[in-house]
């Protein structure tokens, strides 16, 4: 009975959406027919904010062109423009002015958080909580959403491998499992199950494709990736984010197999809009059109118009080529208009879908506004994200949890008192200065006692969102004063890492150890005081092959938004017990870069006595930390793997007791391997994660469910297939520590 009424349910909810669907259709149909080319063309073209739309029209040059483009329908989208007041007054300039009164959509980069800041989106793939995370950014379209916004250029759901590249702060790590699921949550979070609400917005799943496959790390460089790590790595997010009901996406700077994204045929419109059914629009990148020119595909911007637009980029984010040429290239035969007409339909069929047709001004409204930025359930969501994506790297001795009273502290380092850093990069509507910081967050811990030494400044001057760091590497003077205070302290709480503009677009680097002369003062610190807690804060994975060795609690805590200082304090004084997971690989050198868990196995897998296995003669193989790891203050240990196999379904159980003193989270995790496959498969790949709570003690068992999904894969013709054969099963809390089964499928 209970199963037929949901069923009911489910037909009556799908019969009103096709209803409204057709609705929307429709009403599209009708205004298409209305529209000139000129206005068609106009809703593909989206400026960034250029001057202040309270204040007066601007009178002359390119920002007068560009109020006049809005006035006479010429604009389709504006992104930069936030407040419900700039937004309603420049949503007026189009709606009252333009001879169709088709509202703006108002885009902006809402990547965590908004103005209440939450952890960058690596940090909190590291707590692999979907609740967390689809919470964190329900949040941020909130707030977003109070500032007459109504799309998000998130999330980033760049598969990456390479610490190199600074984007990796921006996605969810390495894993194209992990890296779906927090795909779909973000999405749910972002566009809630209501896009007709005032508080959901449009999400972007970007950067389509292999952004995150950069050759060398280097932002924005070439990226060459067969059909296999294409279908079974890159795209498998990208299908996530598309079948959660991602409104849009962005495609990318990068040129993919000798292909620019933004003019790729084969992505757009074969793919995504063929194959997968993708009903919403496209949005390029920054300029993607015009970069095609560089990039030697395009021999000019009207060359570079006619390419982009057939290839199914349907909106110009700031090339302003659409503007000037499309129309000519229609009329020239050489863009035909239906592909026009599918570009505008999927603008507007989104427009629709977020009842901006409906009333444009919904988004604006100052009252509402006010109320819920920095709401405090707002600030509580990011200080419980904060906690769960701290990852606890390493604890000898029960250095950690620290004690509670009767402790000389000596905090040092220069991101302990850093209140800008924690928020990270990407959070464009974030104040400075707001963040809690470390130094803030233990002086609520009362009965220790506390000094605090920068020891050495990070960066040599102030750095504001668009420069470059400027690293010390110079300055030493501070060292001393830290040693001093460390000789004096029972424990060192040591804060090192990455200036929160350290990793980013643009911010790739050649070195991944601590910056500056941090490494310098953490020896001298260690010769004068070795009982160390090393807090580091970074946007992407470290080499820290000496730190890992040496020092005795390490603790990884990213760039944790606002509430930074409080979580890193609750976690150091046990008040939170830490869950997190590393959803990268952490290399001992950067010279392992590109290193991750789920790598082929090759003919000489090694390790073999003479030289000739596939290895360094100069380093290990192994990371330093590798995926899925992180510890606890208890003690997890897995029991009773059972498989049991039904037909081509395969259920995996295991039980996991809590055997520490203390209750605690652990991510239990489930890895396959296909032994024998007609295309070679990884040595491990994650297939099913479950973060549980268990009390001190408490065991439960925990199950999971392979089918074809699972246990399929994308061959070299991109076709998906499940092929017989035997089958690795490894359970554990961390891709190196699982225990092992085996299956068979017929
Ligand atoms: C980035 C995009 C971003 C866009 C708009 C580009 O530089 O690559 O991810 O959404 O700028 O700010």
């Amino acid at each position: 009975m209970k199963y037929i009424n949901i069923l009911l349910i489910v037909l009556l909810i799908n019969t009103m959406t096709n209803a409204q669907d057709k609705t929307i259709e429709a009403k599209i149909d009708a205004l298409l027919s209305e529209m000139t080319l000129q206005e068609k063309v106009g809703q593909m073209n989206q400026y960034s904010s250029f001057f202040d739309v309270t204040g007066p029209a601007p009178a002359e040059g390119e920002n007068k062109m560009r109020y006049e483009h809005i006035k006479t329908g010429q604009v389709g989208s504006m992104l930069n423009v936030r407040g419900a007041k700039q937004v309603r007054e420049m949503q007026k300039l189009a709606v009252e002015n333009s001879r169709l009164g088709i509202p703006l959509i108002f885009g902006f980069d809402v990547i965590h958080g908004h103005k209440t800041v939450s952890p960058i989106p690596l940090a909190e793939a590291a707590s692999w909580d979907l609740e967390a995370i689809e919470k964190s950014a329900r949040v941020a379209a909130t707030e977003a959403a109070a500032e007459g916004l109504n799309w998000t250029f998130a999330p980033m759901v760049d598969i990456s491998r390479d610490a190199r590249w600074g984007r990796v702060m921006e996605g969810a790590g390495e894993d194209p499992y992990l890296g779906s699921r927090i795909a779909e949550a973000r999405v749910r979070g972002f566009q809630g199950d209501d896009l007709t609400a005032d508080n959901t917005i449009a999400a972007c799943a970007k950067h389509f494709a292999a952004y995150g496959f950069a050759e060398s790390g280097k932002d924005y460089n070439t990226a060459d990736v067969g059909i296999s790590t294409l279908y079974n790595v890159v795209l498998p997010p990208f299908k996530a984010a598309k079948d959660a009901g991602v409104l849009t996406f962005m495609n990318s700077f990068n040129e993919l197999n000798g292909i620019p994204a933004t003019g790729d045929e084969f992505l757009q419109r074969d793919l995504l809009k063929g194959e997968w059914g993708f009903d919403g629009f496209i949005v390029s990148d920054w300029g993607s059109i015009t970069e095609m020119i560089p990039h030697g595909f395009a021999a000019d911007g009207v060359h570079a118009t006619e390419i982009a637009a057939n290839a199914g980029s349907d909106m110009d984010m700031q090339s302003y080529l659409y503007i000037a040429h499309l129309e000519k290239l229609v009329e020239e035969g050489k863009v035909d208009e239906a592909k026009i007409d599918d570009a505008v339909r999927r603008i507007l069929r989104v427009k629709y879908k977020l009842g901006l047709f409906d009333d444009p001004y919904k988004y604006c409204d100052e009252v509402r506004e006010k109320k819920l930025i920095y709401a405090p359930e707002h600030k509580a969501a990011a200080l419980d994200i904060a906690k769960k994506s701290i990852v606890l790297l390493k604890n000898e001795k029960n250095t950690l949890p620290l004690a509670k009273k009767r402790q000389k502290i000596a905090l040092i380092g220069p991101l302990a008192d850093d209140k800008t850093s924690p928020l990270g990069n990407w959070r464009l509507a974030a104040e400075n200065n707001i963040a809690v910081s470390v130094l803030e967050g233990m002086q609520a811990y009362k009965k220790n006692k506390l000094t605090h030494e920068k020891g050495v400044n990070l960066v040599t001057e102030d750095t504001y969102f668009h420069a470059h760091v400027k690293l010390n590497t110079t300055d030493d003077k501070g060292i001393d004063a830290a040693v001093a205070a460390a000789k004096k302290a029972d424990v060192v709480v040591m804060v090192l890492g990455e200036h929160g503009m350290q990793s980013g677009e643009g911010r790739s680097r050649a070195n991944i150890g601590l910056p500056g002369l941090q490494q310098q003062l953490l020896e001298a610190v260690h010769a004068a005081n070795p009982n160390i807690v090393l807090v580091l804060m970074n946007g992407r994975p470290l080499a820290i092959p000496w730190a890992a060795e040496n020092v005795p609690a390490i603790v990884e805590t990213w760039h944790l938004g606002i509430e930074s200082g409080n979580a890193i304090a609750q976690v150091l004084y046990g008040d939170y017990n830490p869950s997190g997971k590393l959803p990268m690989t952490f290399p001992c050198d950067v010279g392992q870069v590109p290193i991750y868990y789920n790598y082929k196995n090759t003919g000489r897998p090694g390790p073999q006595d003479v030289v000739f296995w596939s290895h360094y003669t100069d380093q290990t193989n192994a990371p330093l930390y590798p995926f899925g790891y992180g510890l606890s203050y208890t003690t997890f240990k897995y029991n009773d793997l059972n498989i049991n196999k039904k037909g081509n379904i395969v259920n995996v159980s295991v039980n996991v007791k809590n055997t520490g003193k203390t209750d605690g989270e652990e991510v239990v995790q489930l890895y396959i391997r296909d032994r024998v496959a007609s295309v070679t498969r990884p040595v491990q790949e994650l297939k099913g994660f479950e973060k549980i709570m268990l009390k001190s003690g408490e065991s439960q068992t925990i199950q999971f469910m392979l089918t074809d999904k699972e246990l399929g894969f994308y061959n070299n013709r991109g076709k998906f297939v499940v092929e017989p054969g035997a089958f690795d099963v490894m359970v554990g809390g961390s891709s190196a520590e699982t225990l092992k089964g085996e299956f068979e499928l017929e």
